[in-house]
């Protein structure tokens, strides 16, 4: 082989793996890109400008901490990271109706959301990070979340008996 022919292989050598190198770093890109521009990671941004244009800011910001969050009781065998986005979900300051959604703190019941999660009543999957494949059927996930007016259907799988927060499924009965 000529000298001639040893640079030109060497050249094609050194042009392939510029080339190689590039695609890798795009690939390594990628993830972290994805991740940046996750749906929840959106919603939590939006908190913390919401919680900014605020008088209560600072308190609302000490209580929110960025990443997924989850509700986890291993006893029931709970996994539900539906806080993710409902991130004012225990925040008394943000019940009122101006505040949006998903931010809004949960309307008084008489269990706390805490001690059992979100699914047990609301349905939905609880692991999803993703609006759809929370709330709606999706190929990975038959069982939607249950529209707000048949809440109380769920409350009557544990109570048998009528309760007074209950007047529909009592009627229903
Ligand atoms: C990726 C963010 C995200 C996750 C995860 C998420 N939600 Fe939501 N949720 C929203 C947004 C945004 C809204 C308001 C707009 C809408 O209804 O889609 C909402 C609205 C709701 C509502 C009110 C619907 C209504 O009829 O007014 C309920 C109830 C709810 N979510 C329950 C859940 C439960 C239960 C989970 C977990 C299984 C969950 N969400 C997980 C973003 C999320
Ligand atoms: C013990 C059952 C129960 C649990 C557990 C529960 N919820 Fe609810 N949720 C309800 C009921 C009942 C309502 C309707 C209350 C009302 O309108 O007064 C409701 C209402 C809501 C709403 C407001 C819907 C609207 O139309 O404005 C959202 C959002 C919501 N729940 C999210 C959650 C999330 C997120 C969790 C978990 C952190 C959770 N819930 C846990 C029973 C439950
Ligand atoms: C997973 C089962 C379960 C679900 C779902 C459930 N409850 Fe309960 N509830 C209990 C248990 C167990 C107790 C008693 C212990 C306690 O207070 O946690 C109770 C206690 C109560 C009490 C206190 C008075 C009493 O009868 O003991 C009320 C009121 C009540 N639930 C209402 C509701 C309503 C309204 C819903 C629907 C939004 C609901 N519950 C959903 C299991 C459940």
């Amino acid at each position: 082989m000529s000298a001639e022919q040893m640079g030109e292989i060497s050249k094609r050598l050194s042009v392939t793996f510029a080339v190689v190198s590039i695609v890798f770093v795009a690939v390594l890109a990628i993830s972290p890109v994805k991740d940046y521009f996750s749906e929840w990671r959106r919603f939590q941004r939006d908190y913390v400008r919401y919680a900014q244009s605020r008088p209560d800011t600072k308190r609302l910001l000490t209580s929110f901490h960025p990443g997924i969050d989850q509700i986890w009781i291993p006893k029931m065998k709970v996994v539900d990271r539906c806080t993710t986005c409902h991130i004012g979900i225990s925040e008394p300051g943000l019940k009122d109706s101006t505040v949006p959604q998903p931010f809004r703190s949960h309307p008084p019941i008489p269990h706390s959301p805490a001690d059992w999660g979100c699914v047990i009543c609301h349905r939905g999957q609880g692991l999803a990070t993703e609006v759809p494949e929370a709330h709606q059927t999706t190929l990975a996930w038959e069982q939607p979340a249950l529209p707000i007016r048949y809440i109380q259907a769920s409350c009557g799988t544990c109570h048998l008996a009528d309760l007074p927060q209950t007047p529909r499924l009592n009627k229903g009965r």
